[in-house]
C-alpha cells in the first residue's frame, strides 16, 4: 500500500536524504521532500514524479520556517504515514579536540541536529495522527551519539546533538505509550558514503536507502522492541 512520508534535507544528491526520496518515490509513494536552499537534483526528480514529489522549504533550525512547511502540507495531503528526520549538521570545528574547539558552537548544532526533528515532529504531528496504516517517526542519529560506546575525544558538537536527538526519541517514545497509533526509533545509519570525497565507507546511498526503507517497515508497529537500533535492526546502546 502506497504511503505518504516526510524527510528532511534531501537537496543533496550523494546524500542520504535524497537517496531515500528516489526509493520511496520508485516504490510508489507520495513524498514531501525538505530543503533550506534550491536543488537542481530535487527539481529533476520532481519533473519525473510530479504526481508524488513535493518539495517544501524548511530550516529546522527555525520553528516559524518548521509551522509554515507543515501548514504548506497540510495544503496537500490529510495524513503523513513516515516522517524520517534526515537532516543534520556539524561546526567547522568538530574534528577539533578540546583546546581547540569553540564551545560556542555547540548549541547551535544541537538546535538543528537535535531540536530541529522533534520541531519538525511537532509541527507535522497532526498529520501523522491521521495515518490510516500507523504514522512512524524515524530519527536519523549515528553510533557517534552513543554515550555507552564513545570513545572520540572530537565530535564535541555532533556527537553532542546525536545524543541528545536520542533522548529526545526516548522521551517521545515514552509519550507515544498512550498514542497506539504512533511509534517512534532513532538509528545509526551506518557509514555511507554520502560525501563524494569519501569512497572509505561502505556502503552505497541509493543502495542503502532501500536497506533503511526496508527496515523502517518491520519498526511501524514495533513499540516494545529497542528504540535505538543499527540498519540491521539489532539493538544500539545508548
Ligand atoms: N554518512 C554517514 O556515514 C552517516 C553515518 C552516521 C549517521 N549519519 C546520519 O545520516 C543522516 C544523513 O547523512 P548525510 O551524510 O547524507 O548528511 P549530509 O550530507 O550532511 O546532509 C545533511 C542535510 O541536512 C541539511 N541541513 C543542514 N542544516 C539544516 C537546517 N538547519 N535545516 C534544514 N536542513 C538542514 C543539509 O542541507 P544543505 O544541503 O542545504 O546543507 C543537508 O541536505 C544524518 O542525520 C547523519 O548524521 C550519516
Amino acid at each position: 500500500m502506497a504511503q505518504t512520508v516526510l524527510i528532511t534535507g534531501t537537496g543533496r544528491p550523494y546524500a542520504l536524504g535524497f537517496n531515500m526520496v528516489r526509493r520511496y518515490l520508485e516504490h510508489g509513494d507520495t513524498v514531501f521532500a525538505s530543503i533550506r536552499r534550491p536543488s537542481e537534483a530535487l527539481e529533476a526528480l520532481r519533473e519525473e514524479y510530479p504526481e508524488q514529489l513535493h518539495i517544501l522549504t524548511m530550516d529546522i533550525a527555525v520553528t516559524e520556517s518548521v509551522n509554515a512547511a507543515a501548514a504548506e502540507a497540510e495544503k496537500l495531503t490529510d495524513h503523513l504515514d513516515l516522517i524520517i528526520n534526515n537532516a543534520t549538521t556539524a561546526s567547522a570545528d568538530t574534528m577539533k579536540e578540546l583546546p581547540d574547539f569553540d564551545l560556542d558552537l555547540i548549541a547551535p548544532a544541537v538546535n538543528v541536529g537535535a531540536v530541529g526533528p522533534i520541531r519538525v515532529l511537532k509541527a507535522f504531528l497532526p498529520l501523522l495522527k491521521k495515518s490510516a496504516i500507523g504514522g512512524l517517526v524515524v530519527n536519523i542519529s549515528s553510533e557517534a551519539g552513543s554515550i555507552g560506546k564513545c570513545y572520540r575525544t572530537f565530535y564535541l558538537d555532533y556527537g553532542t546533538e546525536k545524543a541528545a536527538l536520542n533522548m529526545l526519541t526516548m522521551t517521545v517514545h515514552n509519550y507515544f505509550k498512550n498514542e497506539p497509533n504512533l511509534n517512534i526509533i532513532c538509528i545509526h545509519p551506518g557509514w555511507i558514503r554520502t560525501n563524494p570525497g569519501n569512497t572509505e565507507a561502505p556502503l552505497d546511498p541509493y543502495e542503502h536507502a532501500e536497506t533503511l526503507r526496508n527496515l523502517f517497515e518491520t519498526k511501524r508497529h514495533d513499540k516494545e522492541g529497542p528504540v535505538f537500533v543499527t540498519y540491521e535492526g539489532a539493538p544500539y546502546p545508548w
